[in-house]
C-alpha cells in the first residue's frame, strides 16, 4: 500500500537523511514538503529541501512550500551552525535545482491538502511545531483531517540536547508544540529517549557505499560529506566517535514502518514557562494520569533493524 506523507522539516543534516529515505520509498508518496525555522531558516531550508529533491530524483512532483520565520512567541535565536553548518547542511554545495518553491504558505497548503484527503495524509514533522501550530488555528478539525501525525521532538526520560531537559525541535517552540499536544492528534512522538539508541556509524556508510547501485551514487557520496561535520559535532557533544544519532530519519522509518518500536500511550504536556524546564516534555507515566488526549510515544527501539531498514531504499 502506498503511503502518502506530508513532511514538515527545517532540513539540515539529519532532516535530509530523513528527506532522502522518504524520497527513495518504493512505497511513499511525498505529497509536498514544508519548512520552517530552526536549523537553518525557513528559505535556506526550502533552498536545501529543493536540492535534495534534486538528488533523489524520486519520479513525481514533490512541492515545496516555505513556512514559519519565527515562533509562535518571540524570536528566532538564528542557525543552529555549530551542528548543521553555514547551509543546514555541514556547509555542502549540492547542485542547484531548477524546481521553485511555492507561493503558497506552509500553514495553508497543510489545511488545503488536508481538507482535500481527509483520513487519507501522515504528517511527518521533523522541526519545530510552528507550522502545524498554525496551520491548526486556521483549521481546528485538522486532528480529524489528518490520519496521523508522527513528530520528531522530546524526550520523555532521556536528558534534553538543547538543554538539560529540553529538545530542540520542543525547546524552538514550546507553546507551538503545547497547542499540537493538546489538540488530539493520532499523534505519535519519537524522541531523544530512541534516536539516541540508533546510531549511524561511518561503518555504515562505507558498506552503503560499496553497495548501492550507480544510480544511487551521488546519494551516497553525499551522505558520506555531509555526515563528516555532524560526526564531529557528536564527538564533542557526546564523545561518539565517527557514528550519530538518527533523529529525523527514525521518526520517517517508524512512520513508515511503525514495527521496530514498542510504544506506550499518554498524556503530554510541554512547560511553556519555568527558568531551567522550558520546552521540557510532561509525560503523565502515572496509573492514573492527568486529564487530556493520549500521545503515543515511542519508548524502545530494535536499533540494528532500524538501521538496516534506513540504509536499504539505498542499496541494490
Ligand atoms: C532535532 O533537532 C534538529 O537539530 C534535528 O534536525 C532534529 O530534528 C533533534 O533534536
Ligand atoms: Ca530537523
Amino acid at each position: 500500500m502506498l503511503r502518502k506523507i506530508l513532511i514538515d522539516c527545517d532540513t539540515g543534516i539529519d532532516d535530509a537523511l530523513a528527506l532522502l529515505y522518504a524520497l527513495k520509498h518504493p512505497q511513499v508518496q511525498v505529497l509536498g514538503i514544508s519548512t520552517g525555522f530552526g536549523n537553518t531558516s525557513a528559505d535556506q531550508a526550502a533552498e536545501n529541501t529543493l536540492r535534495i529533491i534534486r538528488l533523489a530524483q524520486p519520479g513525481y512532483e514533490v512541492p515545496v512550500f516555505v513556512g514559519a520565520s519565527k515562533p509562535l512567541e518571540g524570536d528566532w535565536a538564528g542557525p543552529n551552525v555549530k551542528v548543521h553548518g553555514i547551509n543546514g547542511i555541514g556547509g555542502v554545495v549540492l547542485p542547484r535545482s531548477e524546481q521553485k518553491v511555492s507561493a503558497e504558505p506552509a500553514p495553508d497548503w497543510i489545511v488545503r491538502i488536508a481538507r482535500q484527503m481527509p483520513g487519507e495524509l501522515t504528517l511527518v514533522t521533523l522541526g519545530r511545531l510552528t507550522n502545524l501550530a498554525l496551520a491548526l488555528q486556521q483549521e481546528p478539525r485538522l486532528p480529524e483531517l489528518l490520519k496521523n501525525v508522527v513528530t520528531m521532538g522530546g524526550a520523555v526520560v532521556a536528558p534534553g540536547n538543547a538543554s538539560p531537559v529540553a529538545e530542540a525541535n520542543i525547546m524552538g517552540d514550546p507553546e507551538a508544540a503545547d497547542l499540537v499536544m493538546q489538540a488530539g492528534f493520532n499523534l505519535l512522538l519519537v524522541g531523544l529517549d530512541v534516536t539516541h539508541r540508533v546510531q549511524l556509524s561511518k561503518a555504515h556508510l562505507d558498506a552503503l557505499s560499496r553497495h548501492c547501485p550507480p544510480e544511487n551514487q551521488a546519494i551516497s557520496d553525499f551522505l558520506q560529506e555531509v555526515m563528516e561535520p555532524y560526526f564531529d559535532f557528536n564527538r564533542h557533544a557526546d564523545h561518539f566517535l565517527d557514528r550519530c544519532p538518527t533523529h529525523d530519519p527514525l521518526a520517517m522509518l517508524l512512520a513508515v514502518d511503525p514495527t521496530p518500536g514498542i510504544y506506550r500511550k499518554m498524556p503530554v504536556r510541554v512547560e511553556c514557562g519555568g527558568t531551567f524546564c522550558r520546552g521540557m516534555i510532561v509525560a503523565d507515566r502515572r496509573t492514573v494520569p492527568m486529564e487530556g488526549p493520549y500521545i503515543t510515544v515511542c519508548v524502545d527501539v530494535d536499533a540494528e533493524r532500524a538501521l538496516e531498514t534506513l540504509l536499504s531504499v539505498f542499496t541494490d
